[in-house]
């Protein structure tokens, strides 16, 4: 008799938590992205750049083989928490016409190849930079209340997921490319400089109203193909020196972030880091099906990206999933499923 008791209050238990796992659940209402090409769905097809990939074979394992301007063979990490999160298996970005406030309310990126935190960052390429996705954001916000009204607006952006993934762009594209902020900064003042930047859009997020946000850190940004390709010296292993910065960045992040907790009230901020599961993928390739870390899928796999990266080039894969890099800066949609779930389960959970 005992026994049946128990296993009663067991079999309630079990299902008062499920419930209450099952409301919480439903907490995350929206997913809203600001960043870069790890998080671009299609945003800079609207802009006069360079930097796209809305053609072949971009987009060929998507949903209808679609080049949407993702950077991948098909979805990108933040497709995956989506979907994760029990959402739409695809966010749309902002400036596809295609889409209007009703697929928005559920989620959006405002992300811009090539961009970074640094306005001259941005400005190599023309692309958009980090202040102006805030400024879209802003705009998207009076469009969530004229379609949804004030009071359930602001409920769904204080509910949202935001997201954040930038700063590779920062180090590769600016600071170690082109002249300028190597003869004002040092790489470690560098490094303040866009921890500054990040945690003021942070402030500006709480301010209009976010309070679940992660912010991603740099992956190890030495080992992508291209960074090799140029490690003439170094037998085209990974450029130690890009990880070293890749690692010190993210320990200033994580700090951010544990500070930016203690000062602003009822917000939730947390630190996403690729680092290490991104290394061991490259590091044992075969541990997670895949055969190939050092080089790309797309053409010679050693430096091509973007408009380089053609459907006329004979050398592309033709089975991306044995790779861990479609293009020479870009990870496959296996990768990006892999990183993506490592970090729901090992981050994103407390949200779920
Ligand atoms: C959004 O687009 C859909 C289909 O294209 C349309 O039915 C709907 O009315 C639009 N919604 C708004 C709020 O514009
Ligand atoms: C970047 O540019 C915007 C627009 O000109 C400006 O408001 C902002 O202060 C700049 N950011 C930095 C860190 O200089």
């Amino acid at each position: 008799m005992a026994r049946i008791h128990i296993s009663w209050v067991i079999l309630v238990t079990q299902i008062l938590v499920s419930v209450i796992v099952t409301q919480v659940g439903a907490k995350v209402p929206a997913i809203i992205v600001f960043g870069d090409s790890s998080v671009d769905a299609g945003n800079n097809n609207a802009i006069p750049t360079i930097a796209r990939s809305n053609f072949q074979p971009y987009g060929r394992d998507f949903s209808g083989g679609k080049a949407t301007g993702r950077f991948s063979n098909g979805r990108i990490p933040t497709d995956f928490i989506s979907e994760a999160f029990g959402l739409k298996p695809a966010i749309p970005a902002y400036l596809d016409p295609s889409y209007n406030i009703s697929d928005f309310a559920t989620g959006v990126t405002f992300a811009s190849a090539a961009t970074g935190y640094d306005n001259a960052t941005s400005s190599v390429l023309s692309v958009i930079p980090l202040w102006k996705q805030l400024e879209y954001y802003k705009e998207y916000q009076q469009k969530l209340k004229s379609y949804l009204g004030n009071s359930l607006a602001s409920q769904r952006i204080s509910e949202a997921l935001h997201m954040m993934s930038l700063g590779t762009n920062d180090f590769l594209e600016n600071y170690y490319t082109i002249p300028g902020r190597q003869s004002q900064f040092t790489v470690q003042q560098y490094q303040d400089f866009l921890v500054g930047i990040a945690g003021n859009f942070i402030k500006h997020l709480y301010g209009l109203g976010a309070r679940k946000i992660s912010l991603g850190g740099l992956p190890p940004m030495g080992c992508l193909p291209l960074e090799r390709t140029t490690n003439f010296m170094g037998g085209n292993e990974c450029m130690d020196k890009y990880n070293i910065v890749a690692l010190e960045f993210n320990g200033k992040l994580k700090n951010l972030a544990t500070n930016l907790n203690n000062e602003l009230p009822g917000i939730s901020l947390v630190f996403s880091d690729p680092y290490y599961i991104f290394m061991q993928i490259i590091r044992s390739p075969s541990q997670y099906g895949f055969e190939v870390s050092s080089v790309a899928c797309c053409a010679t796999g050693m430096f091509e990206m973007g408009y380089a990266c053609n459907r006329n080039n004979l050398f592309t894969c033709t089975d991306a999933n044995r790779y861990v890099f479609w293009d020479s800066f870009h990870p496959t949609e296996k990768t990006n499923h892999i990183i993506a779930e490592y970090v729901v389960k090992n981050v994103l959970a407390q949200f779920l």
